[in-house]
């Protein structure tokens, strides 16, 4: 779908990967609603992205929404209908924030992983529901996964298990809206330079060898998954290798991981 002048609500608007899209989809001309629970954070984000506009200014608005909660998706989702009925329709859903925690499933607290999985795979999945009501048609649905999403990784447990959820709500969904004139994608990004990932995290890749793509890079897959309303896609090489391979011949990606796993530990095993 073309983007100029289309309305986008993207959630997670204001992390790495979330304002590099913002940038980049209001440079293409769209009109953007931006998500994210840090009010001056959004109002600066407006700011920067409003900059060079004033010739014909482009219409963004912001919300402050915690997604781990279901009383702020409930009034995002008023507000929606509000706007629905003041005639300001919504083109696209981008389901782009989300969290995760580096640590083995025994260190975690019930808490933390009820958190993580309320925002990585049960906020999205509501976010679509309830946007049937007021996306327009034709209309799309992106949903920001991960490689983590096809391949099962120590110390990923529970996010892996979002991730691989969201994929397998996607594609359902995709099939049970086709004729509708909705589609919904899903994008597995590789590691990416943003703040998602703490120090430790930074170190294990680059001990282990792991690529790190910019923000902006992932931004520019986004923009380019969104106008060719390309229904899955992975990035980076050889992640996309190792997915396909983790579904054909599983034990090949086990072994490969396992050679990663003392390694892999030792980073697990120290403080954030
Ligand atoms: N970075 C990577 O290595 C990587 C790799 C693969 C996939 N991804 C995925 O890419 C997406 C964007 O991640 P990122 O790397 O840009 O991370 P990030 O820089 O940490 O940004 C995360 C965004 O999610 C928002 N968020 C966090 N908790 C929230 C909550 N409870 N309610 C509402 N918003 C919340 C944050 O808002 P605040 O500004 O308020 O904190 C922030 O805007 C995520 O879905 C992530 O899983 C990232």
């Amino acid at each position: 779908m073309k983007l100029t002048n289309k309305r986008i609500l993207l959630t997670g608007a204001t992390g790495g990967i979330g304002s590099a899209l913002a940038r980049q989809l209001a440079a293409k001309g769209a009109n953007l609603i931006l998500v994210g629970r840090n009010q001056s954070k959004l109002g600066a984000l407006l700011h920067q992205i409003s900059r060079g506009e004033s010739v014909t200014p482009a219409q963004h608005l912001s919300l402050c929404a915690d997604l781990s909660q279901p009383d702020d998706i409930e009034a995002l989702h008023r507000q929606c209908l509000t706007w629905r009925d003041q005639g300001i329709t919504i083109d696209m859903l981008i389901n782009n924030a989300g969290s995760n925690e580096f640590a083995y499933l025994a260190q975690r607290s019930s808490e933390a992983i009820t958190r993580e999985l309320q925002l990585n795979l049960l906020a999205p999945i509501l976010l679509c529901q309830k946007a049937m009501s007021w996306l327009n048609h034709p209309g799309q649905i992106m949903n920001i996964g991960s490689t983590f999403g096809a391949i099962g990784y120590p110390g990923y447990t529970t996010y892996c298990a979002g991730k691989a959820g969201l994929y397998r709500f996607s594609e359902a969904l995709n099939r049970e809206l086709s004729d509708s004139g909705i589609t919904v994608q899903y994008l597995g990004p590789r590691a990416t330079d943003t703040d998602l990932n703490d120090q430790r995290v930074t170190e294990l890749n680059q001990q282990l060898g792991n690529k790190t793509d910019s923000p902006e890079a992932v931004a520019t897959a986004i923009v380019h998954s969104l106008e060719q309303e390309t229904p899955a896609r992975w990035l980076g090489w050889p992640e996309k290798l190792f997915v396909r391979l983790n579904q054909l011949i599983p034990k090949v990606v086990t072994a490969s991981i396992r050679k990663q796993h003392a390694t892999i530990t030792d980073f697990a095993r120290k403080l954030p």
